[in-house]
């Protein structure tokens, strides 16, 4: 074991010779003393970690997994997975986010750079155990010091590099659906956000509009003059964000195969072969990204779309997703042959259906094929975790290829930690079922945790069918994720937000420009988050230290000034709320009307209607808002709101940018400073406008802890 340290409070414990994932930054330098302090680790052909836990002790982090926001109780798997049910026995989803945090009367952060296979017992078969095993000895696993979870978090995501920064359109609301299939279809959805009035940036096209499930292809059928069809389509407002998916169609003169095969671009089986699968075209071949120059030239084609007028995609079925191989299904038939006319019994005839249902995303066949890592063959399942990641890498590498300062929308389903600093990850496919709300709600602190900051759920559901409530309230929630997209699976009840009765159109609609109306606080807490090595959505105890706050799951800190307290339950009409300090609440029905409310330290119950909004502002802060707008474009900041709760002080930095640009990273953004003080009965504000935006004009609400409300409106000078 070689030990490294990798920054102050941060040392790296090197195993054996692992493989490269890219997930850190830093490298740091070797060093002779490497305490392990209270951690036991058993590593011979294979590793094991130990760690006895004190009762009381939490641990977060995990990313995108199961269960809660403290994942104590829990076995999880790092394993990408294609698994569309997500029940709460399901130990992997997409993700594999292999960091966490044991807060407690020792807290640290662990660290384990390992792509293949990781078991996580967090106190599943002995609760004070902490037990993470891994069937190799080639890894890199690093330990955290911190004085408080904020701290630990924050040096963690400083190894591992900055967050990926979306361009501000891919903040406005986004309408998604498998699938709008035709050009007739997209303008339907487009006519309909425009016919009703709800503002919306993008409409997305999944697999239908390729010829044929082929990436980089387009319909001709149904997209007869795509390059035009996205112009009119932007001309009212609305970008088109295609799908492409991992795997390369096998089909003979189709140039994408033909290019691959020719240069051995392919993932390989025992043989040398391309390795051969199935998904939605048929049999396809996985382009091996783990490969540099094969990550070059798929990241090239992405401008066979962008020439289009193609500014974003998402990336899909990249663990890779397989239905079927060959193997599978010729093992799967001649038992199905031997069967005919057998007596089945228990054992026989499950054996029979699992043999079907074993069929897709099999580990035999993710053991069966090849990545050419730097000359290397490297069995799949070695570096399953990376495939995804590494194709969202050659999207990124591809745009900074085809225009390297602009900021495209790139987010992908399965990922690996430093994949976040090429895009962002969208939690796949859930069901339009309650728990998938309150899931969401805590799955977005751990994914942050772990570098993911542009991230969202399907809003309303994928599965499943949603009904007009479970919507409108998924869709108060995801107000709130950078990523706010609704999205639903073929088959489904349609649900975009004119999809139900005008009553619940209305509530929506509302829902919806709440959000475009905050964007100037979303995007500037976002941005903040990603510049500075931050979370943007944090659990209460980042915060408080209060005994509730450590375990409060179901209420969330969107940024620095905010709290959000969804409710995620079929007909309530309220929920309980922990305050540990009091809090201004703005139920928001229509943004323009200021009902606000001192709420007390303390458990709360909330009336909250169908139609209400609960936005609870922590004390001696602010949230800043503008005016709502069809699209992010149409945004217009010359005038913006303030509504603060002060005690005594608070101050906020509203950051903006271009939002089309990395200029921010050459030093060309802008700040508001804005400070308000209480001095006797009245407020000091003073306002620093650092840069060059163009505020004219901020109108305060400021209230104090009696409810009062003094409204002030402030002219705002540009910085000399
Ligand atoms: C699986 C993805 O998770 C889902 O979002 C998409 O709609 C389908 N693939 C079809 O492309």
């Amino acid at each position: 074991m070689r030990v490294y340290e990798v920054m102050d409070g941060i040392k790296k414990y090197r195993f054996g010779i692992p493989i490269s994932t890219d997930a850190i930054v830093l490298e740091g330098h070797e060093i002779d003393n490497g305490n392990l302090k209270y951690l036991t680790i058993e590593s011979d052909t294979d590793f094991k970690l130990k760690y006895r836990m004190n009762e009381g002790d939490q641990v977060f982090g995990l990313g995108e997994n199961q269960k809660g926001i403290n994942k104590r109780g829990g076995v999880f798997e790092a394993y990408c997975s294609d698994d569309p049910i997500h029940t709460p026995d399901k130990r992997s989803l997409y993700g594999a986010h292999n960091f966490l945090m044991i807060h407690g009367i020792q807290s640290f952060g662990v660290f384990i750079d390992y792509p293949g296979r990781i078991i996580f017992d967090i106190g599943f078969n002995n609760k004070n155990e902490l037990e993470i095993t891994i069937d190799d000895n080639n890894l890199d696993l690093y330990i955290i010091d911190g004085n408080s979870v904020r701290e630990i978090v924050s040096k963690f995501l400083k190894i591992i590099g900055k967050s990926y920064v979306p361009p501000k359109w891919a903040f406005g609301f986004q309408q998604c659906r498998w699938s709008y299939r035709d050009e007739q279809e997209v303008e339907e959805v487009a006519d309909s956000f425009i016919k009703y009035d709800i503002p919306c940036d993008s409409i997305y096209l999944d697999i239908d509009y390729m010829d044929d499930f082929k990436d980089f292809t387009i319909s001709e059928e149904r997209f007869p003059d795509f390059k035009s069809f996205v112009r009119k389509v932007k001309e009212k407002g609305f970008r088109l964000i295609p799908i492409i998916d991992a795997g390369v169609k096998i089909e003979r003169d189709y140039d994408i195969y033909e290019e691959g095969v020719r240069n051995q671009y392919f993932c390989v089986d025992e043989d040398g072969n391309s390795f051969t699968a199935a998904v939605w075209p048929g049999r396809v071949h996985f382009p091996d990204f783990l490969n540099k120059d094969v990550r070059k030239w798929f990241g090239e084609k992405y401008k066979l779309l962008t020439d289009c007028g193609i500014e974003g995609f998402w990336n899909d079925m990249n663990e890779p997703a397989i239905f079927y191989t060959e193997r599978g299904l010729k093992e799967a038939i001649e038992l199905v042959e031997k069967s005919k006319n057998e007596n089945l019994n228990i054992y026989s005839f499950f054996k029979l259906t699992d043999a079907f249902k074993e069929l897709s995303n099999n580990d035999k066949d993710y053991k069966s094929f090849y990545h050419n890592i730097d000359g290397k063959f490297v069995n799949h399942d070695k570096v399953h975790n990376i495939y995804g990641y590494n194709m969202t890498r050659a999207a990124a590498e591809g745009f900074e290829q085809i225009e390297s300062n602009k900021r495209f929308l790139i987010f992908s389903r399965a990922s690996y930690i430093g994949m976040h600093r090429y895009g962002g990850i969208w939690t796949g496919d859930n069901y339009s079922w309650w728990e998938h709300i309150l899931l969401n709600i805590k799955m977005m602190p751990s994914l942050n945790m772990c570098g993911f900051l542009y991230s969202g759920a399907d809003t309303g559901g994928f599965s499943g069918d949603a009904n007009a409530q479970l919507l409108i309230r998924w869709t108060q929630f995801s107000l709130f994720t950078p990523l706010f997209r609704n999205h639903s699976a073929m088959g489904t009840r349609k649900q975009e937000p004119y999809a139900f009765d005008i009553e619940s159109m209305d509530i929506l609609r509302e829902t919806i420009r709440l959000r475009y109306a905050l964007l100037p606080y979303i995007y500037s807490e976002y941005m903040k988050a990603a510049r500075k090595h931050d979370v943007y959505f944090a659990p209460l105890l980042f915060e408080y230290d209060d005994k509730y706050s450590k375990h409060v799951e179901n209420q969330l800190l969107v940024g620095d000034s905010l709290m959000a307290a969804p409710v995620y339950e079929e007909n309530a009409v309220g929920r309980h709320v922990w305050l540990p300090e009091e809090m201004l609440l703005w139920k928001v029905t229509n943004y323009n009307e200021r009902n606000l409310e001192v709420i007390d330290r303390g458990h709360q119950f909330i009336d909250i209607d169908i139609n209400e909004i609960p936005l609870f502002i922590r004390k001696n802060k602010m949230i800043i808002l503008g005016k709502h707008a069809n699209s992010v474009e149409e945004l217009e900041t010359l005038e913006i709101n303030v509504i603060a709760f002060v005690d005594s002080r608070a101050a906020y930095t509203y950051y903006d940018d271009d939002g089309i640009t990395y200029d921010f990273n050459q030093g060309i953004y802008s700040e508001i400073v804005i400070d308000i003080e209480k001095v006797d009965r009245d407020y000091e504000i003073n306002i620093h406008n650092k840069g060059n935006k163009q505020v004219e004009r901020i109108n305060f609400d400021i209230v104090d802890m009696s409810g009062n409300i003094t409204k002030k409106s402030v002219k705002v000078y540009r910085a000399k």
